[in-house]
C-alpha cells in the first residue's frame, strides 16, 4: 500500500509511530518485522512539516505481567501480537518545511508516522558531493551516493578509526577524486607505512599506482631510492622551525648570523669550523652556539647533503601544475620523516599563501590542495611542540590549503584543531577515550558513542559542514571497486608534441631501407 505523506511525497509503509517527543528527542513504536539499526536515519512525517531524526537506542520489552511472560515462554499460554514491542529512540537534526530544510524549530506530535529514508530523502538531504566517498545506509541497504564539496578542501578534514577499520581505504576513494579533478585540485599525501602506491593492505592489492591517471597526474617520492634528498643549501633559516620544533629565538638569530656571513653554505661551513674546535666567526653565546651546532649536526647525510638540490622543489613545481604528490617516508627513522614531512609542507603550504599575498591571479589558477596527513596525532598533539599543521589548520583556508588529519587517537589532537575539521569521517573506534572525544566535539554526536564502536569495516559516519551538518552513517566505496567502475575511459593521449615526435621518428624508420624477409 501506498501512502501519501504530508510531505508531499509518496512513501512506503510506515514503519512505526511517534509514542512521545521530549526537546529533540523522539521515541517511536516500531512494527513487527522492521530492520532497523543504530545511527539510521528515520523520517517523521508531521501536518505541514517533516523531521529527520537518527536512531540512538532501542528498547525491547514486554506488556505482560512476569508470571504471564513465564507462561508464554513455556508455550503453556499465548498472548497475541501485543504482548511484546519495541521501543526506539531517536534525536531530531533536521526539518523540513515548504520545501527548506534547516534544524529542527519544534518536535513531531504522537502518533506521527515513521518511516526509513528512501532514495528521494536521500536527494532532500542533499547528501551527493563533487567527490564520492560512499553510499547511504539505512539499515542492510545502500542507498543514494554520498560526498563532499571541493569546496569542503579547505575548510579541513580528518578521518579517524582504529587499525583495520577502512582509513587507508577511504584515503585512497579521496584522492583518486582529487587526482581525477586534477587541476582544479591537488593531493599532497604522506605515506607513511609505504601502504598507497601499491594498496598493500587492500583486498584485492590496489594502490594509486593503479590508477588511469596515475602516470601523467601522480608523482611517487620515495625514501627507498636515495632521490628523496634534502640539499643542505637549500636550507635557509626560515626553515629551522620546521625540521627543529623546538628552536629557540636566540639559535634562530645565531642561524640568521652565520647565514648572513657565510651564505647558502652555512650550515656546511659552520658545522665543518666547529667540528675542527675553531671559532665561529660569529659572536654568540656558548650555549646557544652548541645547542644550534648540536641541531645541525643531527642532520642525517644521506637525506640532507652537501648540495642545493632537494625533492621539495620538485613537489612545489608538481603540485602547482595539478600533479598529485605521493612521498613515502617508511623506511626512515621516526625523526627524519617528521622532518621530512614538516619542512615539505610548509614550503608547499607557505607558497600559496605568498602566491595569495602577491600575485592573487597567478594564486587563482593553484589547484586547491588536500594535504593528507597520516599519523596526525604526532603532529598536533598539545604535548608536543607546534608543527605548521597546527598553523594549516588554523589559518590556511583563505589560501584553499586543506588538511586531512588522519589518525587512530583523535582525541590526541589539539581541541582547536579539532573545532576547525569541518568534515569528519569517523570509523569504528573502540578505545572509550577517543570515543568520548569524537562525541563530545562533534555536533549532533553526543549519543553516538556506542554506535562509533559498532561500525564495521568500512562503515562510517560523515559529517562536512556546512553543507552536511549532522552524522551520516554512510558505507564508503570500496577502492578495488571504484575502479572497476572507473575504468580506464580517460587514459590520456600522448601530446601533440609526442606525436609528432613519435611519426617523424616512423618517417626515418621508413626511409631507411627495410630488409625483405623473403
Ligand atoms: N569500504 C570497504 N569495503 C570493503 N572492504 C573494505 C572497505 N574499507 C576497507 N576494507 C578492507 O578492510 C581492510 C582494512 O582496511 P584499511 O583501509 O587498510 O584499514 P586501516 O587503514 O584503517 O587500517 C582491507 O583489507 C580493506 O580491503
Ligand atoms: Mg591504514
Amino acid at each position: 500500500m501506498l501512502l501519501n505523506g504530508s510531505g508531499g511525497m509518496v512513501n512506503l509503509e510506515p514503519i512505526g509511530f511517534v509514542c512521545g517527543t521530549k526537546g529533540d528527542s523522539v521515541s517511536f513504536l516500531v512494527n513487527k518485522n522492521v530492520n532497523l539499526a543504530f545511527g539510521q536515519i528515520v523520517r517523521i512525517d508531521s501536518n505541514d512539516r517533516c523531521f529527520y531524526a537518527r536512531v540512538v537506542n532501542s528498547e525491547s520489552s514486554s506488556t505482560l505481567e512476569t508470571i504471564e511472560q513465564l507462561r508464554e515462554a513455556e508455550g503453556k499460554e499465548a498472548f497475541g501480537p501485543y504482548s511484546a514491542y519495541r521501543c526506539v529512540d531517536a534525536i531530531l537534526f533536521l526539518e523540513k518545511r515548504d520545501g527548506r530544510i534547516r534544524s529542527p524549530t519544534f518536535n513531531p506530535n504522537y502518533r506521527d508516522k515513521v518511516y526509513s529514508t528512501n532514495e528521494e530523502d536521500c536527494s532532500i538531504l542533499k547528501l551527493s558531493g563533487d567527490l564520492e566517498i560512499g553510499h547511504l545506509r539505512s539499515a542492510d541497504q545502500l542507498l543514494g551516493s554520498v560526498g563532499i564539496n571541493i569546496s569542503a578542501i579547505p575548510r579541513m578534514m580528518g578521518m579517524f578509526g582504529m587499525t583495520g577499520s577502512g582509513k587507508t581505504n577511504t584515503e585512497l576513494i579521496l584522492n583518486a577524486q582529487i587526482i581525477d579533478n586534477s587541476p582544479r585540485t591537488v593531493a599532497l599525501i604522506y605515506d607513511f607505512a609505504g601502504q598507497l602506491l601499491e594498496g598493500k593492505e587492500i583486498e584485492p592489492k590496489r594502490g594509486l599506482k593503479d590508477h588511469p591517471l596515475f602516470h601523467s597526474k601522480v608523482q611517487y617520492y620515495s625514501a627507498r631510492d636515495g632521490k628523496m634528498v634534502v640539499g643542505l643549501r637549500t636550507i635557509t633559516p626560515a626553515r629551522l622551525d620546521a625540521l627543529f620544533p623546538d628552536i629557540q629565538p636566540p639559535q634562530r638569530r645565531l642561524a640568521w648570523a652565520l647565514y648572513k656571513h657565510f651564505g647558502s653554505a652555512w650550515i656546511e661551513i659552520s658545522r665543518e669550523t666547529y667540528a675542527k674546535g675553531d671559532k665561529l666567526s660569529v659572536h654568540a653565546n656558548k650555549v646557544v652556539i652548541e645547542a644550534l651546532m648540536q641541531k645541525l649536526s643531527s642532520l642525517s647525510n644521506e637525506l640532507f647533503p652537501a648540495t642545493n638540490t632537494s625533492f621539495v622543489d620538485s613537489v612545489l613545481q608538481n603540485v602547482c601544475k595539478g600533479i598529485t604528490c605521493l612521498i613515502d617516508i617508511s623506511g626512515l627513522r621516526s625523526e627524519d620523516q617528521k622532518r621530512i614531512v614538516c619542512l615539505s609542507a610548509s614550503v608547499v603550504a607557505e607558497h600559496y599563501k605568498h602566491m595569495w599575498e602577491e600575485n592573487y591571479d597567478a594564486w587563482q589558477k593553484l589547484p586547491t590542495l588536500l594535504i593528507t596527513l597520516e599519523e596526525a596525532h604526532e603532529f598536533l598533539d598539545p604535548n608536543n611542540s607546534r608543527t605548521i599543521f597546527s598553523d594549516i589548520a588554523l589559518t590556511y583556508r583563505k589560501y584553499r590549503v586543506g588538511l586531512n588529519a588522519v589518525t587512530p587517537r583523535p582525541s590526541r589532537i589539539t581541541f582547536d584543531v579539532f573545532a576547525e575539521l569541518w568534515t569528519k569521517i569517523i570509523m569504528k573506534t573502540e578505545l572509550k577515550k577517543d570515543r568520548q572525544y569524537l562525541t563530545e566535539n562533534t555536533p549532533y554526536m553526543e549519543y553516538s558513542e556506542t554506535e562509533i564502536k559498532m561500525l564495521d569495516v568500512g562503515e562510517a559516519l560523515l559529517i562536512s559542514e556546512p553543507k552536511i551538518k549532522f552524522a551520516v552513517p554512510i558505507k564508503v566505496t570500496h577502492y578495488p571497486d571504484y575502479l572497476e567502475k572507473r575504468g580506464n575511459a580517460d587514459y590520456v593521449l600522448p601530446d601533440s608534441s609526442t606525436l609528432s615526435k613519435m611519426s617523424t621518428q616512423l618517417k626515418k624508420l621508413n626511409d631507411q631501407e627495410t630488409p625483405s624477409l623473403i
